[in-house]
């Protein structure tokens, strides 16, 4: 109905209107009306039978895909797999531009600006820099990892969560907290936002990480301008934006040393018994091991980003060559072989793990990479203004929360994420903060020359 609503000739005739009038509206209208502007030159461009016939077999594939995956099974999934892959292919063509073809497209999508080139440095910084880190790592003693085989109380693990969000200075009065099997956060505004959490019993830093992260976002969207509520510009700027923030705070503050210091002995205290062995200096080890494993979201801050080399890489080939879906699984494992260094036993545990290909979601997962390089280059410009590491061990995070309010929440999505890094960081993204930031942090966690 509501695409039925943007194809009607009123609404086409309206943007028209108001796109051709731009120099006369105010600044917000004008940045609402140029997306909006664009997003309809997209939409008129695909035929809507298609795009009807697309949504129904998009809806179609998730539980497809969600049998395949509990059956470990990816012959279940695979002629519809590759039926989605037909038409983003079909989509592509007709969504290209002058500027913008192939796989760029798609990518233009989740991340305004970012292409196939510039991705492509990227990763290939990390494939020099960090996997030979990750392989010498991996072939050091695994850690000893005292919290193992331990159970925490859920209620107590809320009381902490709570605690947290007052470090964060989540405000209360304009948000909640609740549960659900994975956890989000969704934004209506800046006077309401939702988060939830999962706790785990055996697994406590589990929910204290979900938390934080969650927070990160939470924070982005309480700390947006309250003016554009209720506008087309509210909240994030773009995906990979949303998941910096989410991700400094929960592993440049979060997975600190320093942090630690100050919040260790609230943990400490509520779990008196389980952690009375545990020093802060193995927590802190423990919260930051690096382990080569199968599933991407349980992934360490060291390992995550090749996870999503390999699908980044199975994309470009999706989208750009003619492979045949029956030989993804052996791509896949062959490049966590090659990346990660491990045997991919089962296809659930390797390519039928993410949702995201079954939603036809081509070009998103770099940006969950390219999150966490933007928070590297915010850290670096951020320790020019402030003593970093005395004040992520203060009571809370409220001059971390006001830095970043300043320079990044306060724009909403007014700005392009470019734009963003420009006023946060003084230049555009540079992948090689990011590189420098975990090389440092994890040669020194792991004592390497
Ligand atoms: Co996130």
């Amino acid at each position: 109905m509501s695409y039925r609503l943007e194809r009607s000739e009123e609404y086409i005739e309206c943007v028209k209107v108001l796109y051709e009038n731009i120099d006369s509206l105010d600044d917000v209208l004008k940045v609402e009306i140029k997306k909006v502007y664009k997003d309809l030159l997209n939409s008129l461009k695909v035929p809507m039978e298609e795009l009807v016939e697309y949504s129904i077999l998009i809806s179609k594939a998730q539980s497809i895909w969600a049998d395949a995956k509990v059956n470990n099974d990816y012959k279940k999934f695979e002629s519809t797999l590759s039926e989605i892959i037909k038409f983003n292919k079909k989509y592509v063509k007709y969504l290209e531009t002058e500027e913008l073809k192939g796989y760029d497209v798609l990518l233009d999508i989740y991340e305004e600006g970012m292409t196939k080139e510039k991705y492509d440095k990227f990763f290939s910084l990390l494939k020099a820099e960090i996997v030979p880190l990750v392989h010498k790592i991996n072939s050091l003693e695994p850690l000893e990892v005292s919290l193992k085989d331990k159970l925490f109380d859920i209620n107590k693990q809320k009381e902490f969560a709570n605690y947290l969000m007052d470090v964060m200075c989540f405000d209360k009065s304009r948000g909640l907290i609740k549960e659900s099997e994975h956890p989000f956060t969704s934004g209506y505004g800046t006077t309401d936002v939702r988060i939830t959490n999962h706790y785990y019993e055996d697994l406590l830093i589990s929910s204290i990480f979900s938390c934080i992260h969650e927070l990160g976002h939470a924070t982005y969207e309480q700390q947006s301008n309250p003016d554009l509520d209720s506008t087309l510009l509210g909240g994030g700027a773009s995906m990979a934006m949303h998941e910096s923030q989410s991700r400094f705070y929960e592993n440049i503050v979060g997975r600190s040393y320093e942090f630690w210091v100050r919040h260790y002995p609230k943990l400490k205290s509520i779990f008196s018994e389980e952690l009375k062995d545990v020093t802060l200096d193995e927590f802190y080890k423990y919260i930051n091991n690096v382990e080569c494993s199968l599933i991407r979201t349980e992934a360490d801050e060291l390992t995550y980003p090749l996870h999503i080399m390999v699908r980044y890489e199975i994309e470009k080939l999706i989208i750009e060559s003619d492979v045949d879906v029956c030989e993804l699984p052996s791509i896949w494992n062959k490049l966590y072989k090659e990346y990660l260094g491990i045997d991919v036993p089962t296809d659930k545990e390797g390519i039928l793990q993410d949702v995201h290909w079954a939603g036809g979601s081509f070009g998103y997962f770099p940006t969950y990479a390219l999150g966490s390089a933007y928070g590297a280059q915010m850290l670096d410009a951020m320790k020019k203004d402030l003593d970093f590491e005395k004040v992520i061990g203060e009571e809370n995070l409220s001059k971390i929360n006001a830095w970043l309010k300043e320079k990044i929440h306060i724009f909403g999505s007014t700005k392009t994420p470019d734009e963003l890094m420009k006023i946060s960081t003084g230049k555009s993204f540079d992948a090689s903060y990011y590189v420098e930031y975990l090389k440092n942090k994890f040669t020194k966690l792991y004592n390497l020359k």
